[in-house]
């Protein structure tokens, strides 16, 4: 909210210039729509939410979708931002047609990883000199305790070699780039040690790594600000660098939502749930402050309430407001970012 020692013509970005960027994720609507000056003002790093994810950009062997990313990337240069790739390599959102031959039978390792090669260089040339920073592997490492790398086809197919390779690839199409391992529960204990585990053999291995992206999808207390700062200083003790790469903080409370579930009632964004969610940032930007030293990005999961992923919508998670386009089933909102509500 403006108070009076906001200055109206100065946006987020600027009272942080010492500090850090600070990024949103952007859809295509998001840019096209009434949002297009609050994004410009507030922000100086953008990070397309999905349209550079392989589904997307590269949906049929010999085709690739460039439209909605040129549109982000453009906007991202008429505005002067930085602008954050996301991703090269994940095992969500990867389309059906990379592991399999024409025959419908699973590929051996050896074209897979071709044809991650032709996807990772044809993408990274493309964007080439307006991209700085990717996130190249995007949530490899298991939830489970038990479990080291997440059980993935990419995994299936290729073992772990999958990851060393990405980076090799991404750093041949562009040496200039910085390069990101990306993952979200990175401050819960077991798995931070297992992220941690990955990076410093991918450095040992001499795999040119940047740094660690923190998603940051976080809740009210949720992880602890402890949490946090541990992780900080582990990753950063490994000499990378941090980037907080999809903050959000969800404010619902109540049972976790399920697909389908139409039991749980809505809420308004109250004034309680108001200062805990200001106080949550405050917090939290606090510490971001204190490592400014590592820290090189922050980026929020979307510029207002309306396009957050958070929001439940009956019959499944929403995918973004963009996905559903103000839809008449039933929504509960998590009000998790800086605008709307
Ligand atoms: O574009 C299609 C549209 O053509 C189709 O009609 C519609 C039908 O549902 O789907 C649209 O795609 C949706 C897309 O968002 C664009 O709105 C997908 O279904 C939906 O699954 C997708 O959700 C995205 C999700 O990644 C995919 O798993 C979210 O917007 C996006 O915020 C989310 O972002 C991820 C990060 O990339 C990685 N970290 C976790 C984060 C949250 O899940």
């Amino acid at each position: 909210a403006a108070t009076s020692s906001h200055k109206a013509d100065k946006g987020l970005k600027d009272y942080y210039r010492k500090y850090f960027p600070i990024g949103v994720a952007v859809n295509a609507a998001a840019i096209n729509g009434p949002e297009a000056e609050l994004i410009a003002k507030e922000f100086n790093s953008v990070t397309p939410e999905n349209d550079m994810k392989m589904g997307p950009i590269h949906p049929r062997e010999n085709e690739y979708n460039w439209k909605n990313a040129d549109a982000i990337v453009a906007f991202a240069q008429e505005h002067h931002m930085k602008i954050r790739g996301h991703n090269l390599l994940w095992h969500a959102q990867a389309p059906v047609w990379m592991f399999k031959d024409s025959t419908g039978k699973q590929i051996s390792k050896d074209v897979l990883l071709k044809r991650l090669k032709d996807h990772i260089t044809i993408v990274v040339n493309h964007f080439k000199g307006k991209i700085y920073a990717w996130d190249v592997v995007n949530e490899a490492i298991d939830d489970k305790p038990d479990n080291y790398l997440r059980n993935s086809l990419w995994y299936q197919i290729c073992g772990e070699d999958f990851i060393a390779k990405a980076f090799e690839y991404a750093h041949e199409a562009d040496p200039e780039a910085q390069l990101f391992y990306n993952d979200y529960n990175s401050e819960v204990p077991s798995k931070r040690d297992k992220i941690c585990k990955l990076l410093r053999n991918l450095k040992d291995a001499g795999v040119p790594v940047t740094g660690v992206g923190l998603q940051g999808h976080w809740k009210l207390n949720d992880p602890s600000l402890q949490q946090i700062t541990e992780a900080m200083d582990k990753y950063a003790a490994l000499g990378l660098k941090l980037q907080i790469t999809e903050l959000d903080v969800t404010v619902r409370t109540g049972p976790p939502r399920k697909a389908g579930d139409q039991t749980l009632t809505d809420s308004a964004y109250t004034e309680t749930m108001a200062a805990q969610q200001t106080e949550r940032y405050k917090a939290i930007f606090e510490i971001f402050r204190k490592y400014k030293k590592v820290i090189t990005g922050v980026t929020f999961w979307n510029v207002s309430d309306r396009y957050s992923w958070l929001d439940f919508r009956g019959g499944g998670i929403a995918g973004g407001a963009a996905a559903t386009g103000g839809t008449s089933r039933k929504v509960i909102k998590a009000y998790p970012l800086l605008f709307d509500e």
